[in-house]
């Protein structure tokens, strides 16, 4: 038995079987045959619903240096902003209007915002949209500060471990920031009841096949709900100005995979996905992926949250938005529902 027909039957490989799928990525037959089998599975648990997640990105500072963001603290040209409270609840208000039922908070780590103004937030959007879920994706935090959000009303928590190779963790992260430290944070979550969303980027600098593979071991471990993966893009205020962007093909195998790992995971067709290619995004539902995360975030700060060069979605209002997404899902022959789409696992 192959690779892939391995897969298929037993959801998981060895790393060594892993390395041996990712390096035939590009070979026809082997990628139909995931793609098929990771359209089967969605349709399966999910049959043609695309969930939908407002996104709102309510502030680009961040006291982190990933050397690959470009709203790292070290990127002294940045044009920094915040929303208020009550600019993040106008964002929720015209997303309910639009049909949204989750709405993503995500920012970089900021210290502005304590955990008593985070709480605060969460319970305000908790207390006028009781029927939404409200996702977090604020990056580090304690065991503690993650109970008082939840205790405030988060159902769920994005934070990609990035890449599950120290090796690779390294080179993408100054040192005061650590993997262990990341994979700790994923496992409280969990244990606390969140509804957990890890993820990586595909062909950051340096990332080899058995990064990958080292990968796809740990999301098989962890169980995550959710799992956010996109190609890296290069932003001109970094380190990797010059480096590559990651392959949108490796990045839609990717996503095939982790669907027949998980097969009843929430997995998003990205901003990133669809950065890279105008139909990145219609690419990936057809590969398996079942979310698309609008952005809900005011016009006016859209640029301002500045992760990577040439990034879409920067000029339309919320409306647009969701409206282009609608209609490029149709294009898949999948439709956008206004549920909260909560995990089946
Ligand atoms: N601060 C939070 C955290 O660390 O989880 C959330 C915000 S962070 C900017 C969101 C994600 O953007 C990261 O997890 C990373 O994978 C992605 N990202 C950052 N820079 C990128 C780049 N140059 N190309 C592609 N994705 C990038
Ligand atoms: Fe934002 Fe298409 S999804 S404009």
């Amino acid at each position: 038995m192959d690779a892939a027909e391995k897969l298929i039957q037993n959801h998981e490989l060895s790393k060594k079987e892993y390395i041996e799928l990712l390096k035939g990525w590009e070979k026809p037959k082997v990628s139909r045959k995931l793609t098929e089998e990771a359209v089967r599975l969605r349709k399966q648990y999910y049959g043609d619903k695309v969930y939908t997640r407002g996104l709102i990105e309510f502030t680009n500072y961040c006291k982190n240096d990933c050397y690959y963001c470009g709203i790292r603290r070290g990127n002294r040209h940045a044009q920094r902003y915040r929303l208020s409270g009550e600019e993040i609840l106008d964002c929720c208000e015209n997303g309910y209007a639009l049909g949204f039922r989750t709405f993503v908070l995500q920012g970089g780590e900021d210290p502005y915002y304590t955990d008593e103004r985070m709480a605060d937030i969460v319970r305000s959007i908790r207390r006028d949209y009781p029927d939404c879920a409200i996702t977090l994706s604020i990056g580090e935090k304690s065991y503690e500060s993650y109970k008082l959000f939840k205790e405030a009303g988060a159902d769920r928590y994005l934070l990609r471990h990035e890449t599950a190779s120290e090796e690779l963790y390294r080179r993408l992260h100054p040192e005061e920031m650590l993997l262990s430290h990341r994979k700790q944070c994923l496992y409280d979550l969990k244990a606390l009841g969140y509804q957990v969303g890890a993820g990586f980027m595909v062909g950051s600098p340096g990332q080899k096949m058995e990064h990958l593979a080292e990968d796809l071991i740990f999301l098989k471990e962890l169980q995550p709900q959710m799992v956010g993966i996109g190609p890296f893009i290069p932003h001109h205020e970094t380190r990797f100005a010059n480096e590559a962007a990651g392959s949108v093909g490796l990045t839609l195998f990717l996503l095939s995979v982790i669907r027949i790992l998980l097969p009843k995971v929430l997995l998003p067709a990205t901003t990133a996905l669809g950065t890279m290619d105008p139909l990145g995004r219609e690419k990936g539902l057809a590969a398996g992926a079942n979310v698309v995360m609008p952005n809900l975030s005011p016009v006016k700060n859209r640029k301002q949250y500045d992760l990577y060069d040439n990034k879409i979605c920067t000029g339309e209002e919320a409306a647009e938005c969701r409206d282009c997404l609608e209609q490029r899902v149709l294009s898949t022959g999948y439709r956008l529902v206004a549920e909260r789409g909560d995990a089946l696992l």
